[in-house]
């Protein structure tokens, strides 16, 4: 039989549950959207959420709303219950990225189909031995109150020919899927392959291997019947309606498809491995240790590559910190093990772009940008592996045992694994304290499990008390409209926060970077301030200072006008900053990020290097010339996205669109943007447009804030003001800068002057002590006194000067105040013959330093010292001379 391609595969999927009705939809970016309690995309149904949950219907599409859907989803699994970083590339079949192939029935469809055509898929389609295969249904769980699944149970029975035998009973770990700790869950019916050879088979039934762990018998399919929502306070309360959820692992099917042991040794891993094996210049198979190597790097570059182009980047916290720990392994183990001492990781993106680009066109669209990210992060990280040698050769350096501590610190700082330290350390023939590293690794596991988490959001309906029962969400009459006679729907109070929903409003909510409208809702002398608006599902929470005494009947809402132009102006801008930096730069640019407030706009894009004076000089002055044009803004409503795309409208990676979009024009030449946010009729009345920094954000990544309007005027207003302060101040109104420069220059030749003076001042003042130097009875010369205003450094110059003209039998002991802040300097200098009959420089400074409420000290010949109390020295020099007294 002839292979089939995993390509093949993927559209053997589609075209199954195509002929059933399922629509295809595109996978979600792998960076989620509008969902705070997620890290990454860890399932195919993410983004059917709100379907779930009952907040939509079905999926959208062209008007049509879908009951069943199905795609494949790239998912990222690095942390919780389902995947261990440390494990990937060990064995065959786990993965950071990984695509999982769904359907879905939204409340149409339950039980009974998912069984019966994933049933029909594996063994009638793709024709896998029904004696492979098993089934496990949910056993039930007195915790949650909940009975074992019989009708499933009952279906693989009666609809599908698997042995009764081959269908098991689980418990709530493996056969009740969740979300998340909050979210859409239900019992689970999965199906497991057993691939061991026939003699294991009749040796041993599959059915005892079955979720045990064994890399020969395992979860392809999992199909869960979502029911419930999980709470926070983890109750769970029944969906209004009953849904399918299935994920099939595709890396895993494509294996079993094409009789292959290991997913890398599919089509899906093979153009990766081959491309690593080139740059490595060694081939696949040759050692487990290289192959092990191998399989990181191929797997975590497409975590890597597709958390960049879905709009995250290498950072220290949250998601950037999850993409830098998975990089760096990678790289370290390219480095360690395949000797790949120069970037590597962004060679591989081209590979992979091209392999996927017919299913993720996003990679190949962005391949530059990604390329750049990894390279830069890259660079970085290779630099720092260097300085972790030597820090671990000065660790080790005398030691039997490396501590455990510094085991842990180069694994955490510099991403040394612990078989490198352990190698190296071996190579020196000796040890590391491995117990210790592990007690400090896991409680490290500990640290991260509770803080990666974000924080559950509760989408908790029981909160809010309903005005309306049949509230369908705000409608928004914002874009048209400042003022409205609204009602109120609901409102709630949490804490200090009251909260308000409107069934239509003219308040923006919070999005696309854009703030919320600000303003007040009146009614019958009632005034109620709105402070912020948000919006989820479809509702718009307008924050308020108080809530209504009476919320029934109708209600005024009226924005912050003045506030809102600011915004528009802001956002307009940022429009044209955005087409701007494109045409200055270069079409690599994309936005990353965006705040547009009524005081300022910032403006994140993907960019390699800091922009100079010049260049945002330019881009200042084309956006400016675009205001002036005052070019008419064109505002349109529900257009198919297809025909935004051909107009060549700006979207964005990893943002999610509906089938209908609204389209921002400047110009069809200048700028086209999907936004949803609110504008200026013409750009002339953004009035002016001023940059007022520029910074680094992240790898490959820089900022832009700017001023427009008001703000503009006023910061050019601070800015003359500045300027006449400064003309006043160097006394010139024509050219203050060439005054400028020449009183910087003029200060500076005379510091020099100054300096040397002081110079000269100190040398007669010690010509004058070295000419009224003390002969001691012991046959001591002693050099001693105040030289005025000198610092530490002159100070020195002179203990060198008297050595220099009395170098035998001298001791010189030099102090000057300086009573401004309150400090003394000592200085002591010794001849090496005296040095030799006991007295030592640094002893003696430090000695006396004692006296001036200091210390100090330093070699036998010449030393220095500080102390607090000026009003001392006299003492201190009085000290000196006992001490010379008193050697032989
Ligand atoms: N949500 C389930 C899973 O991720 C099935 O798609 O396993």
């Amino acid at each position: 039989m002839v292979k089939k391609t995993s390509a093949e595969i993927r559209e053997d999927f589609f075209e199954f549950f195509k002929n059933k009705q399922h629509i295809i939809v595109n996978s979600a970016p792998v960076v989620p959207q509008d969902d705070p309690t997620l890290l990454f995309t860890n399932a195919g149904m993410n983004q059917f959420k709100p379907i779930f949950l009952g907040e939509q219907e079905g999926y959208k599409n062209n008007d049509k709303v879908w009951k069943r859907a199905a795609n494949t989803q790239r998912c990222i699994r690095v942390s919780g219950k389902h995947n261990d970083l440390e494990e990937v590339g060990h064995d065959t079949y786990h993965h950071t990225l990984f695509e999982m192939l769904g359907n879905w029935s939204f409340g149409d469809y339950f039980k009974e189909e998912a069984i019966e055509w994933g049933w029909e898929l594996l063994t009638q389609v793709w024709g896998i031995d029904p004696e492979r295969l098993y089934a496990t249904v949910f056993a039930g769980d007195d915790e949650d109150g909940l009975p074992a699944d019989e009708e499933a149970a009952e279906i693989w029975k009666s609809k599908t020919g698997i042995k009764p035998d081959h269908i098991l009973k689980c418990g709530k770990k493996d056969n009740f899927w969740e979300m998340g700790e909050i979210g859409p869950c239900g019992p689970c019916s999965e199906v497991h392959i057993d691939l061991r050879p026939d003699e294991e088979r009749k040796k041993q039934p599959g059915s005892e291997l079955v979720n045990k762990d064994d890399p020969r018998v395992m979860e392809i399919w999992n199909l869960v019947f979502i029911q419930f929502n999980r709470k926070k306070n983890s109750s769970l309360v029944e969906l209004p309606a009953q849904h399918v959820d299935t994920g099939m692992g595709f890396e895993r099917i494509v294996a079993v498809l094409q009789g292959e042991k290991s997913n890398y040794d599919t089509d899906v891993f093979t153009p990766l491995i081959d491309e690593i094996g080139k740059l490595a210049r060694i081939s696949y198979g040759e050692s487990e240790r290289s192959d092990i190597a191998m399989r990181v790097i191929a797997d975590h570059i497409r975590a890597v590559s597709f958390s960049v182009a879905d709009g995250a980047s290498p950072g220290n916290d949250g998601r950037g910190y999850v993409i830098r720990r998975i990089l760096r392994r990678a790289v370290r183990y390219g480095w360690d093990t395949l000797g790949l001492k120069e970037p590597f990781m962004h060679k591989l993106v081209e590979v992979l772009a091209e392999q996927l680009k017919a299913v993720f066109p996003e990679l190949i669209a962005q391949k530059a940008y990604v390329q750049n990210v990894i390279e830069a992060e890259e660079k970085g990280f290779i630099k720092t592996l260097g300085q972790g040698i030597e820090l671990f050769q000065s660790m080790i350096a005398g030691k039997a045992i490396l501590p455990g501590e510094d085991a842990f610190m180069l694994h955490d700082t510099f991403g040394f694994p612990i078989d490198l330290t352990s190698l190296m350390a071996r190579e020196q023939g000796k040890e590391v304290d491995i117990t210790h590293f592990d007690e400090l690794m896991l409680e490290q596991k500990e640290r991260a499990r509770t803080s990666g988490k974000f924080e559950a959001v509760d989408s908790d309906q029981e909160e809010w008390t309903l005005v309306n029962k049949d509230d369908k969400g705000t409608e928004f009459v914002g874009y048209d409209h400042l003022e409205a006679n609204v009602s109120v729907s609901a409102y709630r109070r949490s804490g200090k926060e009251a909260a308000l929903v409107l069934d239509r409003t003219p308040f923006y909510a919070e999005s696309g970077g854009q703030v919320g409208d600000t303003g007040i809702i009146t009614s019958g002398g009632e005034h109620i301030r709105v402070l912020d608006v948000k919006k989820t599902n479809g509702r718009f929470i307008h924050y308020v200072d108080h809530l209504p005494e009476n919320p029934e009947g109708t209600w005024e809402a009226v924005v912050d006008r003045e506030r809102r132009r600011e915004i528009q102006k802001n956002h307009t801008a940022t429009h044209l900053l955005h087409a701007a930096l494109r045409e200055i730069l270069g079409t690599h640019v994309g936005q990353k990020g965006s705040l547009v407030e009524n005081e300022r706009l910032r403006f994140d894009f993907s960019h390699y290097e800091a922009l100079d004076t010049k260049t945002l000089d330019q881009i200042e002055e084309l956006v400016n010339h675009k205001i002036q044009e005052n070019i008419d803004l064109k505002e349109e409503r529900n257009v198919p996205i297809k025909e935004a795309q051909r107009r060549g409208a700006m979207m964005l990676f990893g943002e999610k669109y509906g089938e209908k979009v609204r389209v921002i024009t400047l110009d069809p030449s200048f700028s086209v943007e999907l936004c949803g946010g609110t504008h200026v009729k013409a750009t002339g009345e953004i009035g002016y447009f001023r940059i007022i920094a520029e910074s680094s954000v992240a790898a490959g990544i820089r900022r832009v804030e700017a001023v427009t309007g008001k703000a503009a005027d006023r910061y050019l207003r601070e800015e003359k003001l500045l300027v006449e302060q400064l003309k006043s101040q160097v006394g010139t109104t024509d050219d203050p800068v060439s005054s400028l420069e020449k009183l910087i220059s003029d200060k500076k030749t005379l510091e020099k002057e100054l300096e040397k003076l002081r110079l000269q001042l100190a040398t007669s003042a010690l010509n004058n002590l070295v000419n009224s130097a003390e002969s001691l009875p012991n046959n001591i010369k002693l050099i001693r006194g105040e030289v005025p205003g000198v610092s530490m450094n002159v100070l020195k110059q002179l203990g060198y000067e008297s050595l220099r003209k009395s170098p035998e039998g001298t001791v010189t002991v030099l102090g000057s105040k300086d009573e401004q802040n309150n400090k003394v300097y000592l200085l002591a200098a010794v001849s090496d013959d005296v040095i030799g009959r006991g007295i030592k420089a640094g002893r003696l400074v430090g000695q006396l330093a004692k006296l001036v409420g200091g210390g100090g000290g330093g070699q036998s010949g010449l030393a220095t010292a500080g102390g607090r109390r000026p009003e001392k020295l006299n003492e201190a020099l009085e000290e000196a001379k006992k001490v010379c007294m008193e050697i032989e």
